[in-house]
């Protein structure tokens, strides 16, 4: 069993345990969000001279200069000195633009905040001092603002709370960029984009920078849902697939429930399987939950596509507040 230091205090550690498990079970109020080593909420220091080295992955050279880590990534094996870091001085306020209802499920969040970053990338939206949650970037920098597309979960902490509490003209607080889940293509080279749910977001982005960089390649977009009350945004993709014949948008539901064109029935995996049997020189980006992102980067490889040629922005989750 490892013991930690903390403000004065041991922590002993029980088998298999991260830093971030162990300061909560004692009752230490750390932030944190996915638990999952993405959202960089849970950033935290040990002394000089500990070994975190494998809970530094995505950290800037500055944070890994300091010794920070993901305390939710961190089980150690030999004793660790921890301390809080200000993470306040990475976070960026917002302001909220717009909010609106892009389907029944889905928000449309668009905030007015100084960002640099690439359409498809993610950020950690804070509601308070200690709750975070990822959402990926659908903007692109001539929108002059970012927008999110955020699935309303009626028992989810911060989508409720965006849902039911936040308003035009507040201000809240986000950390990022963050993800390697953007454009980058040789202009003529064929692209997959695929996701379900609010998946689409990254690929919203992606596909409107793509253009605005004129890659000129055969784009096909396919965008899964349950059924049809999942979909949005479909008016506006098939408004570029008009302006832009190298553009093909596909739209594939479960069931068949309300079900009218363009959208076809079937299952997402058979249906990309028929349409691009061969993906050699494919460059692909796949967003949405876990499962789908796992079993659609496997059919891909499998295909043809290279593996360094598959980008992934993969909506991990994992809620105990
Ligand atoms: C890199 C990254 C990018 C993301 N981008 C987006 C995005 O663009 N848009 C978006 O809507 N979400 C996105 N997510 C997911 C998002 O971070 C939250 O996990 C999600 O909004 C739920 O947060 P919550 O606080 O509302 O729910 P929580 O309080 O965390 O969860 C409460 C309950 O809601 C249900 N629930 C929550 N999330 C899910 C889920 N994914 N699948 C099934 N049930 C769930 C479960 O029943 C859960 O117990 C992303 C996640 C990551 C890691
Ligand atoms: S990175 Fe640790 S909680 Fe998200």
């Amino acid at each position: 069993m490892t013991v930690i230091q903390f403000q004065g205090e041991s922590v002993t550690l029980t088998e298999g345990e991260s830093v971030l498990d162990g300061l909560l079970r004692q009752g230490h109020q750390i932030p944190h969000g996915c638990r999952a080593g993405v959202c960089q909420s849970c950033v935290v220091e040990a002394a000089e001279g500990d070994n975190v080295s494998s809970a530094q992955a995505g950290l800037s050279d500055n944070q890994v200069r300091l010794n920070q880590f993901l305390s939710c990534q961190c089980i150690p094996r030999e004793s660790l000195s921890v301390n809080l870091v200000d993470i306040n001085e990475q976070k960026t306020p917002a302001q909220v633009v717009d909010k609106s209802w892009l389907s029944d499920q889905v928000i449309r969040l668009r905030l007015k905040a100084s960002l640099s970053y690439f359409p498809g990338q993610y950020v950690t939206l804070w509601k308070d001092e200690a709750i975070a949650r990822s959402y990926s970037l659908a903007s692109v920098d001539a929108d002059g603002f970012l927008e999110f597309h955020i699935r309303h979960y009626p028992e989810g902490v911060f989508s409720s709370w965006v849902a039911e509490a936040l308003n035009v003209g507040e201000t809240l607080y986000l950390q990022g960029p963050m993800g390697k889940c953007f454009y980058s293509a040789e202009p003529s080279q064929p692209l997959l984009l695929a996701a379900i749910g609010t998946g689409l977001a990254p690929v919203y982005g992606i596909l409107r920078d793509a253009l605005s960089q004129f890659h000129n390649g055969p784009i096909t977009l396919v965008i899964g849902a349950k059924d049809t009350t999942g979909l949005y945004l479909i008016d506006e993709l098939m408004e570029i697939a008009r302006r832009h014949d190298n553009v093909s948008i596909h739209i594939v539901a479960q069931q068949e429930a309300g079900v009218e064109a363009p959208v076809q029935v079937g299952d997402i995996y058979q249906y990309i399987k028929g349409l691009l049997p061969d993906m050699n020189g494919y460059r692909v980006f796949l967003c949405g939950a876990e499962s789908f992102v796992t079993k659609m980067r496997k059919q891909c490889f499998l295909a043809g596509a290279g593996m360094s040629a598959i980008s992934a922005d993969v909506f991990l989750h994992f809620a105990d507040d």
